[in-house]
């Protein structure tokens, strides 16, 4: 068998597939195909009536999706945002189950000529789908300092963002930065080595790829759409990466608004919660993180859309 030249290993699989419960006649939908690693154990699970749909916005890991999974009836194929799966009739028509397996996959963290990676140098893109919007250097090229401090706060937590945006606009204007090295060894120079085991780029990349591919935008459109495209009873799968991504599907999960009341004006409805959180969030054991680091900082939530047979509680 060949091996990929780029792979990735899934993460809290076993985790993922009893959280979903996949039966054999359902009809689930991976939104982050990547390279598969959930949605072939998906498949293995259905009969002939089964459907699974899948989608990335990464023409890439597509290809890979259509190699792999175009002659199979069972299999639909879609090179989209997971942000627009109402948009897809099969979807609108009623899901058993939605993974969304968020960030990016470990082969465009690899690939160089993506962009996305501090470690190895190749032009400044990012973009997880090249086809569309704006890449990483050209969003630099033109956004004022405020605007680069106010992202690399929001999305990375970046305590020195200030600093770093300050250096990226004086760089600029000077001569373009045009590779993830450049942008690297910038950072690098401006705050140095300041925590242990991590390079001082790390949070300034996460918040330009977040802003670049609108992550955070995705990310509430895609849970409010599996959220109306599920069936009473189905079920949804997040894995998040880092804590600002969790924190949103937690609050969507509860049903909460991020929004406090404000004197003097009636309280919003509350509407009906739709989803109910089922057990507690998981973490990746040992023994997994022996074999897939990248699994480390991540974290799954299951929930459940309301009505339908099944008790939430009574999966565990
Ligand atoms: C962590 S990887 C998924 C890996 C996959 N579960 C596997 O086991 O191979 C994330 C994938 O989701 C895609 N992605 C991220 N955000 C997306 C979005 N809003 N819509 C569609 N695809 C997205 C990325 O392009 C990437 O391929």
């Amino acid at each position: 068998m060949n091996t990929p030249r780029f792979a990735h290993v899934p993460v809290l699989l076993a985790e993922v597939l009893e959280g979903l419960r996949v039966q054999a006649d359902g009809s689930y939908l991976d939104g982050t195909f990547g390279r598969g690693g959930h949605a072939r154990e998906v498949l293995a699970r259905l009969g002939p009536e089964g459907r699974l749909l899948l989608m990335d916005r990464d023409p890439e890991a597509i290809a890979d999706a259509r190699r792999e999974f175009e002659g199979d009836a069972r299999v639909r194929i879609r090179h989209a945002n997971f942000a627009e799966m109402g948009e897809w009739q099969e979807a609108a028509a009623g899901l058993d189950g939605v993974l969304l397996d968020l960030g990016v996959s470990s082969p465009q963290l690899d690939d160089a000529t993506r962009g996305f990676s501090f470690q190895a140098d190749g032009p400044l893109d990012m973009r997880m789908d090249p086809t569309r919007g704006v890449s990483a250097a050209d969003w630099l090229a033109n956004a004022d300092e405020r605007e680069i401090a106010d992202v690399l706060w929001r999305h990375g937590e970046e305590r020195m963002s200030r600093r770093i945006a300050r250096a990226i606009v004086e760089r600029v204007r000077e001569q373009p930065l045009r590779t993830t090295r450049e942008l690297a060894e910038l950072v690098a120079r401006t705050i140095g080595h300041r925590e242990r085991h991590k390079h001082p780029a790390t949070r300034t990349f996460q918040a330009l790829r977040i802003h670049v591919n609108d992550e955070a935008g995705s990310l509430q459109r895609g849970l409010e759409a599996a959220r109306d495209c599920l069936k009473p009873g189905g079920r949804l799968a997040v894995i998040s990466f880092h804590s600002l991504e969790d924190r949103v599907v937690k609050q969507f999960i509860r049903g909460e608004v991020a929004r406090a009341p404000r004197r003097g004006l009636p309280l919003p409805e509350v509407a009906a919660p739709a989803l109910v959180a089922v057990g507690k969030p998981y973490f990746a054991a040992e023994a997994e993180l022996a074999v897939n680091p990248r699994a480390r900082s991540a974290v799954l939530r299951i929930a459940q859309k309301v009505g339908g047979d099944h008790a939430a509680g009574a999966h565990r």
